[in-house]
């Protein structure tokens, strides 16, 4: 038998969520957020089963537009963080990819580019997150220096926030504010929000929303399960146990003896460990599913193992089956157990994990 981990990857849970994303902002157009793999699902089957669904796709840079081009796929991709040398820009005009613009340095490289088809242009206005994008008072010159003959005119309008994850911070109703003055009057199509902004903010939804981990089944908000917000997980990591043994009282467990049995009981080992993504800091006491109910993790995470407590589940056999996170147990309560978040958690599975795509 081959090792038993295997990431299964939903594409009708998927599809539920895209739907989703339509029953909270049925007036908006949808980006799907599909970099870093499609959040670790896998980009080629993703982008595939979103295509009937969502109107447009977000990804980091060129070398994944060129992945979505090469499925055969027509529809709009968009450079979150647009182009990052100029010698990118004949490619993004070839593949019909949109880009887009939160420097300076770009705005230069654009004027001066050997091309003919004009680039369709996000102008990024810094509202308050200061990652990327134009300050406010920057924004007038900015358009000016885009009205070339490299770009589409009019130019689109977007900005991202920084904490629209926590409903009760002002800082979100304010960007939002900035952006709709300063964006006042004119011209192009304007997009605000990330998944948390398409649960929590309908005054951000405007013409386009951005979802990412809502996509997959994570939820964005730190008040709301995905259940909750009527999302189900994409992906489910499941592996078996593949040793189970009795230990005495006082023994300890894993690399540095940090857990150490109360009691005589029984333990299991579970093929999964951090060569697969999971986390290494997924402290004793992170749940695990098995059988139908949780049993807490104990000692440090191996590379290729953990182990569990079946303490309260005497009855737990080699080559049973264990979820690690998915359709019974969120990835967000293991990214909390071990002080990270699900976008990380699903993002880092490694190219190990065998994906089975249902
Ligand atoms: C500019 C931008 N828009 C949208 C998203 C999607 O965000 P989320 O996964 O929180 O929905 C991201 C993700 O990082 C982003 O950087």
């Amino acid at each position: 038998m081959s090792r038993p981990l295997r990431a299964t990857i939903q594409l009708n849970h998927l599809v539920h969520n895209a739907l989703r994303v339509r029953d909270f902002s049925p007036h908006s157009r949808i980006m799907a957020a599909i970099k870093a793999n499609a959040y670790g699902h896998g980009l080629n089957d993703c982008v595939r089963a979103l295509t009937p669904h969502v109107d447009a796709f977000a990804v980091l840079n060129l070398c994944e537009a060129e992945q979505i081009r090469a499925l055969g796929i027509s529809k709009p991709i968009i450079l979150l963080e647009g182009f990052f040398s100029a010698d990118e820009l004949p490619k993004l005009a070839a593949l019909k990819v949109w880009t887009v613009v939160h420097h300076q340095a770009q705005i230069e490289q654009l004027r001066q580019a050997p091309i003919n088809t004009a680039l369709k242009v996000w102008l990024k206005i810094d509202t308050g997150m200061h990652r990327l994008g134009f300050l406010p008072t920057d924004v007038p010159a900015a358009l000016a220096a885009l009205a070339c003959k490299q770009v589409q005119q009019p130019v689109n309008l977007m900005t991202h926030f920084a904490c629209a994850d926590e409903p009760d911070n002002a800082q979100t109703q304010g960007q939002i504010q900035r952006f709709q003055t300063l964006t006042q009057g004119l011209a192009g199509e304007r997009s605000l929000a990330n998944s948390a902004g398409v649960c929590a903010w309908a005054q951000s939804h405007a013409d386009w929303v951005r979802p990412g981990i809502m996509l997959y089944g994570a939820s964005p908000l730190q008040d709301k399960t995905a259940a909750d917000l009527g999302l189900k997980a994409v992906m489910s990591l499941q592996s078996r146990l593949i040793a189970r043994k009795t230990i005495a009282t006082g023994e300890s467990v894993g690399y540095g003896a940090t857990w150490t049995s109360p009691e005589t009981m029984p333990i299991g080992v579970v093929a999964v460990g951090y060569g697969d993504g999971y986390p290494r800091h997924a402290p004793s006491g992170t749940p695990v599913y098995l059988h139908g109910q949780t049993v807490p993790l104990i000692g440090r995470v191996s590379m290729d193992m953990i182990a569990v407590d079946l303490r309260s589940c005497p009855q737990a056999q080699i080559g049973d089956l264990v979820e690690l996170w998915g359709n019974h147990l969120a990835v967000e309560r293991i990214a909390e157990a071990a002080g990270t978040i699900s976008y990380e958690l699903l993002s880092n599975i490694t190219p190990r994990v065998q994906k089975c795509f249902e």
